[in-house]
């Protein structure tokens, strides 16, 4: 099977260069989508049996990275990073919820309106930095992927997860300025990706972000997940707020409209009670996102002190349980160098417990051109964690 893949990866022709060439990543491929217009909040009916298993061999998640390999043989070694674990007294035989969370840097920003002075133009050629993205997510086989600045949904990560066993749903924001730049691949926006194998879609909304009523260019997806083995639920949302200084007041705004809506959201599902055990635990909810927004802003002290129960994954696994990491993104505009703690993913504390985060390189691995570079594709860096559910179901 080695030397099968191996000759399959290496037949010329077979790797696309620009990103539209038809290799067989980009072939027609499985449609399970499950997106579409803005949905209303309702558990949906049951997905038909046959939809519910991917198809498993060959193991297209090793022939992809394989292929992610041979498109980045010129590139430098990629960040090796370790995840720092917590044992604590959860259930030692269910299996762990890995959720990643990453701000991907859409293509046409990348190469435009950012301006990363000590990224070479050529680090951030699409034919290549799209492996660079997916390396990164294969590397760590989330169940639960969270991305925010998708501008290559349709062409890119829907089918080539889907392909790999993903469900997946994305929402663009709503004036984009990808739209504004030359070769723009469409709107960016936020994407939500589960794994299907193991979650059953209940339900799903695209929400606006509103600020004091006035909609906002902001959005978030909130999505309703059951267990497959266990039957638990679990609601899942990805947000990406308001990018600047300046715009502090915004963001708040806009955390207070998020926070209402998930309320709303977690009780609706409580009431609709699915199971015994919802009806009287609550809801299991975590949310994902670039917040744009330091630990001293509003925003997070909101989300920290919510009556949702939530706290912040990477803080609750630092040394000592109160510190957020020192940075999640690290970029140098000409405007000088930022190194700041943005993105966040936020459990409620009741439902969840964290059991393991995947460390941060260290700034001498990051390199002094910090972010992004030849060995890693976006201005933020992936935020994983392993979850696992307070109680084992009864
Ligand atoms: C991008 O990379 C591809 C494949 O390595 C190469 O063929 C192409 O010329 C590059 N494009 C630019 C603009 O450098
Ligand atoms: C497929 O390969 C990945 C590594 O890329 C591994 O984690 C996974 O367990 C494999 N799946 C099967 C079904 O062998
Ligand atoms: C905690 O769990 C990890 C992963 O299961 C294991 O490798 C490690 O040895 C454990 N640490 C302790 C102190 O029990």
């Amino acid at each position: 099977m080695w030397c099968l893949l191996c000759v399959v990866i290496c037949v010329p022709g077979c790797i696309s260069t620009d990103g539209s060439g038809p290799d067989h990543l980009y072939s027609a491929l499985a449609k399970t989508l499950c997106g579409g217009p803005v949905g209303r909040h309702m558990p949906t009916e049951k997905k038909k049996q046959q939809d519910r298993y991917p198809d498993k061999s060959p193991n297209k998640s090793l022939e992809l990275l394989r292929e992610c390999e041979e498109a980045l043989r010129t590139r430098p070694a990629r960040l090796h990073r370790a995840f720092s674990y917590q044992n604590l007294s959860g259930d030692l035989h269910q299996k762990t919820i890995r959720v990643m969370q990453w701000n991907i840097l859409a293509q046409a920003l990348g190469e435009g309106l950012d301006g990363f002075v000590r990224c070479p133009l050529e680090a951030l050629n699409w034919s290549e930095r799209k492996y660079l993205i997916l390396e990164e997510i294969l590397t760590y086989q989330p169940d639960i992927l969270c991305l925010q600045e998708v501008d290559h949904y349709f062409d890119t990560f829907q089918p080539i997860l889907a392909r790999l066993g993903y469900q997946s749903t994305f929402c663009p924001k709503p004036c984009s300025p990808c739209l504004h730049l030359a070769n723009n691949n469409g709107p960016d926006g936020c994407a939500l990706f589960f794994r299907r194998e193991r979650f059953e879609l209940m339900g799903f909304t695209h929400l606006q972000l509103a600020a004091t009523h006035l909609h906002t260019n902001q959005v978030a997806i909130v999505c309703t997940l059951r267990c497959r083995e266990t039957r638990q639920m679990l609601c899942v949302a990805v947000t990406h707020l308001k990018a600047r200084s300046g715009w502090e007041m915004l963001r708040s705004a806009q955390g207070l409209d998020l926070l209402s809506k998930l309320k709303t959201i977690v009780q609706e599902t409580r009431r609709i009670g699915v199971d015994e055990k919802v009806s009287r635990m609550g809801v299991p909810l975590l949310v994902c996102g670039d917040f744009n927004a330091e630990p001293s802003e509003d925003v997070y002290r909101q989300f920290a002190t919510s009556s949702l129960g939530l706290d912040s994954a990477y803080k609750q696994l630092s040394c000592d349980g109160e510190t957020e990491p020192p940075y999640t993104t690290w970029k140098i505009r000409p405007s000088g160098e930022s190194c700041n703690t943005l993105d966040y993913i936020w459990y409620s504390r009741q439902h969840l417990s964290v059991d393991a985060v995947l460390q941060f390189p260290t700034a001498e691995q990051i390199g002094p051109d910090r972010l992004p570079s030849y060995n890693y594709p976006s201005d933020h860096l992936s935020l994983v964690c392993d979850f696992s559910f307070c109680n084992s179901p009864e």
